[in-house]
């Protein structure tokens, strides 16, 4: 790969240079609003791959927003390495609070990236790490030390469940035939100590809706006599968990794997300072499920969390006034062997079952994900320990991951096929956040490793 990593020295300006531009275009999934600048995105995506060297290069339309697929298949004898990323975004939103334009990206030091880190949504998340992968690609093409057949498929809806992408897998089965799943959308524990992803949590998401009487009424009129949907809603939310932080949905527990010992222990030896992830958020404590350390609760404990709520109003001074209704999204990460279909109806039957007669309650479901978790005694996680250990001069530590990422586990029943999670972030990042940023170090030592995979997991597949 010597040749590989000579081009990478001699184009890095220009690899960055290239990563600012896809980061110009506001690839946000969510909002409709966004919906051609996520369609320039792809072409911009489809354009960098073809200009790296892929053939058969598409953007392929689908219900919602379109797939990028390329390939370069030399040889049918050697492996064949499916690239899995996502060009879309999360909403920008607080805009007041990034201290430059989430579109406009800027290079500011800090001071767990002294070398500069991009500030942009989607930096890290995921389009950062996306284009690591095409510039390795173009490397090892340009020097000619492409060991793998490499097939690309980057979608545009990570970000909102993937929920086209299932079909597109059913689909194209043959087209997407493959050996391994290559994954960089995750995180490592400092750019002093790699690790690799050995799992993710499954989702269940929901909106509530709490209705109390047919209209808005005057709160000193009605108040006290008829139930404020805001209150009733506030009181339910808060007796889902426990005095130990234990999720109180009958049988929410049921189908949860029990992680045995030793492999806590391991867990908890992972560099961990819980001091310094308390001064970093600003939080005086901790606070999760009784019983559990912060590794734990963050990777192999089931959660139950509000993500917005709202009702009422919210404007300037003050109005009184008694809400008709009141809504929640609350989201439900899920461990193996929980099931989001499962966890969804549980969660909306005893919403009901504790809703006083005085309100109505709906419940809606949106996207779901299931868990997943990669094994480490396979030719793919250990050709990506290899190669970080080459890199990073240490063996990575394998972790699990508190994210989800839902198509994994459609990798694995669809294509039957596994997924090795070699991510270049820092949870630091701020993704998904205001001031999402991605280290300069991070993205280089990121085109550095990944023609180290393709070498190693040629000679070990
Ligand atoms: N890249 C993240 C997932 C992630 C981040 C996994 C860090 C592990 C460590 C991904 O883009 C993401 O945000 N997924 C969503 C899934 C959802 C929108 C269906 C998530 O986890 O909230
Ligand atoms: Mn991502
Ligand atoms: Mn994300």
């Amino acid at each position: 790969m010597q040749k590989t990593q000579t081009y990478i020295q001699h184009h890095q300006n220009r690899f960055l240079e290239e990563l600012l531009d896809l980061l110009r275009i506001a690839s946000v999934s969510a909002d409709p609003a966004y919906k051609d600048d996520v369609a320039r995105t792809a072409e911009f995506v489809a354009e960098k791959l073809r200009a790296a060297g892929a053939d058969n290069v598409e953007v392929v339309p689908t219900a919602g927003h379109p797939i990028v697929y390329g390939e370069k298949l030399s040889d049918p004898s050697k492996p064949t390495v499916l690239v899995y990323g996502h060009y879309d975004v999360q909403p920008a939103d607080p805009l007041e609070l990034w201290t430059s334009g989430p579109f406009d990206p800027v290079i500011k030091k800090t001071e767990l990236h002294p070398d500069g880190a991009i500030y942009a949504r989607g930096s890290c998340d995921d389009k950062g790490q996306v284009y690591m992968h095409i510039k390795a690609f173009e490397a090892m093409l340009a020097a000619g030390e492409l060991p793998c057949n490499v097939k690309f498929m980057i979608e545009g809806e990570e970000e909102v469940g993937s929920v086209n992408l299932g079909a597109f897998l059913e689909g194209n089965k043959e087209k997407l035939a493959c050996d391994v799943i290559l994954i960089s959308d995750t995180s490592i524990i400092d750019n002093q100590t790699p690790s690799i992803n050995v799992g993710l949590r499954g989702l269940s998401y929901v909106e509530v809706e709490v209705t109390g009487a047919n209209r808005d009424l005057h709160s000193g009129v009605y108040g006290g006599a008829v139930a404020n949907p805001i209150n009733i809603l506030s009181k339910m939310i808060a007796s889902m968990q426990d005095e130990n932080n234990h999720i109180t949905i009958p049988g929410f527990y049921e189908d949860v794997l029990t992680v045995p010992a030793h492999e806590r222990k391991a867990m908890n030896e992972a560099p961990f300072n819980e001091k310094h992830y308390m001064s970093d958020l600003g939080i005086g404590s901790v606070h999760g499920e009784a019983g559990y350390t912060t590794l734990e609760r963050t990777s192999i404990r089931p959660t139950l969390d509000v993500n917005g709520v709202w009702g009422g109003y919210i404007g300037e001074g003050a109005k009184t006034v008694l809400p008709s209704k009141a809504f929640a999204k609350i989201s439900m990460r899920l461990v193996p062997n929980q099931d989001p279909d499962k966890i969804t109806d549980l969660f909306a039957r005893h919403f009901k079952a504790i809703a006083p007669p005085s309100v109505q309650v709906e419940v809606r479901a949106h996207h779901g994900g299931l868990p997943v978790v990669t094994p480490t005694d396979t030719p793919e996680y250990q050709a990506a320990a290899k190669a970080m250990e080459q890199t990073f001069g240490k063996a990575p530590i394998p972790q699990r991951g508190g994210g989800s990422i839902p198509i994994v586990a459609l990798f694995e029943s669809i294509l039957g096929v596994k997924s090795v999670l070699m991510g270049f972030g820092l949870d630091s990042d701020n993704i998904h956040s205001p001031n999402e940023h991605y280290g300069l170090f991070n993205f280089y030592k990121g085109i550095e490793t990944i023609p180290y995979f393709y070498q190693y997991y040629a000679e070990l597949k």
